[in-house]
């Protein structure tokens, strides 16, 4: 049997308010992705993951959406999206694109409708509750904003549920409607032809009934916490949806449970997710024995019950990886985690370059969430537009954009983009490392090392990451493929790895 498609794909995401603008604008938009595909292509990703593109008031930034079955006008319009599609697929890019099924935009119809009346039919597809206005149904904390998760309705007297901002009230997934109408707006899309979803917060749709308290004391938000078990029946409700298409349309969940046992049962009996994120790695130190400590948790709880791992270090959510191990050498090895890890990759759109956080001055913080610095603009040229069209762009450029972009990188052979766009290609040449198995090999205590294994015999790789400053011994002989500082690919590996550094070996 041939692997499906999301098990051998690198994945990529596209911030779409940050990645590229079509006509001189501030912020990007569908036609501008469309237009830099090349760039991926030449890269050599296989599949685009782009975050929600749909009409919203942005208090979220898009993850707020008052319409699931249209483009925002400043993304562009559905035309752009059909454009856009067809470009991908004509390369040969898979396309996700975000559900946002645990909330919606205050703006909404429908909460819009729920709101106007306690007996509108659509009162029940949100979560409201009786009570007085001082002391809300629960103790949950909402994210982002440090309050309570309900909101007091003056107008109808009663509280509604949102585990995000107050502008983002949870739907009800209790209520069958609501379970038709998401089936219905997922079906939009697999019909326009998108190979699936990446899902955001899929752990909050089921809430437990009674709504029972969080742990007492608890400061962290009720959207780290709802693992329940009506979460289960309805992720297997959104998996028949996918499943009725051809072409293994997938569903990537954000699992936002920092434990991967938990994680790890979100992909059911492969009835559930076929790829959920795992984000305790992402919040991992660059310290060897802690990233033991994560492969193993791996190995034990997801691929034991036969799931297939993610791995992912950045995102629109959390400080860059480049930002967060504090130097470029650590960014270029921890690359070789990535890609040289059993599992599907998800790469962030600006990672290839290098980018770092933007310095944010307090007067253009816009996330109330804290998150503006991995969201800033990609560069794309050295001009002072950077390739779009305007200098000052809805969040300050990155660091250094004059030297830290696009085509100056790409001039530049011994830049990271070029080791990024390396290893993609080994990662592709290798069906070890694209599906094989993993086996480790000894190392000294700051260095990760492992064996993949060929799955038709031969072929194997080995992968070793010195996260420790000094130079390390390493048991290896064979030729270096590729190295994260350049030093010595095609020739014998000479037994050293050099700190902060990795390599790729063939036996
Ligand atoms: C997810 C998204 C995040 C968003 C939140 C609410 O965690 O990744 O950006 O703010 O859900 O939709």
């Amino acid at each position: 049997m041939t692997a499906p498609w999301w098990q051998t794909a690198v994945f990529y995401q596209i911030y779409p308010r940050s990645f590229a603008a079509s006509r001189p604008s501030p912020t990007g938009d569908l036609a501008g992705i469309a237009a830099r595909l090349d760039h991926l292509a030449w890269l050599g990703v296989d599949a685009l993951w782009i975050s929600p593109f749909y009409p919203s008031p942005q208090a979220d930034f898009g993850y707020d959406v008052s319409d699931h079955c249209d483009v925002d006008p400043v993304y562009g319009d559905l035309a752009d999206f059909d454009g856009l599609l067809a470009a991908c697929h004509a390369r040969d890019l898979k396309l996700l694109v975000d559900l946002v099924p645990n909330h919606t935009s205050d703006q909404h119809p429908w909460f819009q409708a729920a709101q106007s009346s306690r007996d509108d039919p659509k009162r029940d597809w949100y979560i409201w509750r009786d009570g007085s206005p001082d002391t809300p149904p629960n103790n949950w904390r909402a994210a982002f904003v440090h309050t309570p998760a309900w909101t007091w309705d003056d107008a109808t007297g009663q509280w509604y549920l949102h585990l995000f901002l107050p502008e983002q009230p949870d739907l009800n997934w209790a209520n069958p409607e609501v379970v038709e109408a998401m089936h219905g707006v997922m079906r939009f899309w697999l019909d326009r032809g998108v190979d699936g979803f990446r899902i955001d917060v899929v752990h909050g749709l089921g809430k437990a009934p009674g709504l029972p308290d969080d742990p007492e004391g608890t400061t962290l938000p009720h959207a780290t916490l709802n693992d329940t078990a009506e979460n289960h029946e309805i992720i297997r409700g959104l998996r028949r949806v996918v499943d009725a298409y051809p072409g293994d349309r997938l569903i990537l969940g954000e699992v936002y449970l920092l434990d991967t046992e938990r994680v790890a049962t979100y992909y059911g009996h492969a009835d559930e997710l076929q790829l959920a994120f795992n984000f305790p790695p992402l919040y991992t130190p660059w310290k060897g024995r802690r990233w033991r400590d994560q492969l193993a948790d791996t190995e034990r709880w997801i691929e034991a019950r036969g799931g297939w791992p993610t791995w992912v270090l950045s995102n629109h959510d959390n400080p860059r990886h480049r930002t967060r191990y504090g130097s470029e050498a650590r960014a270029r090895a921890s690359l070789f985690l990535l890609l040289g890890l059993r599992g599907s990759p998800v790469l962030y759109a600006g990672e290839e370059i290098g980018l770092e956080d933007a310095h944010i001055p307090p007067d253009r913080v816009v996330d109330p969430g804290g998150r503006d610095g991995c969201r800033a603009p990609v560069p794309w040229t050295g001009d002072p537009d950077h390739g779009w069209g305007v200098t000052d762009p809805w969040l300050p450029w990155p660091p250094e954009p004059d030297v830290r972009n696009v085509a100056a990188q790409v001039a530049d052979a011994g830049s990271i983009v070029h080791l990024y766009r390396r290893l993609l290609a080994a990662r592709k040449a290798s069906p070890a490392l694209q599906l094989g198995d993993h086996a480790p090999v000894e190392t000294p205590d700051g260095v990760v090392a492992w064996r993949r294994v060929g799955p038709e015999g031969g072929g194997d790789r080995v992968v070793a990451v010195n996260m420790g400053a000094e130079p390390a011994r390493l048991d290896v002989a064979g030729r270096v493929v590729v190295a994260s500082d350049g030093a010595g690919e095609g020739e014998p590996f000479g037994g050293t790895l050099a700190g902060d550094s990795a390599v790729l070996i063939e036996p």
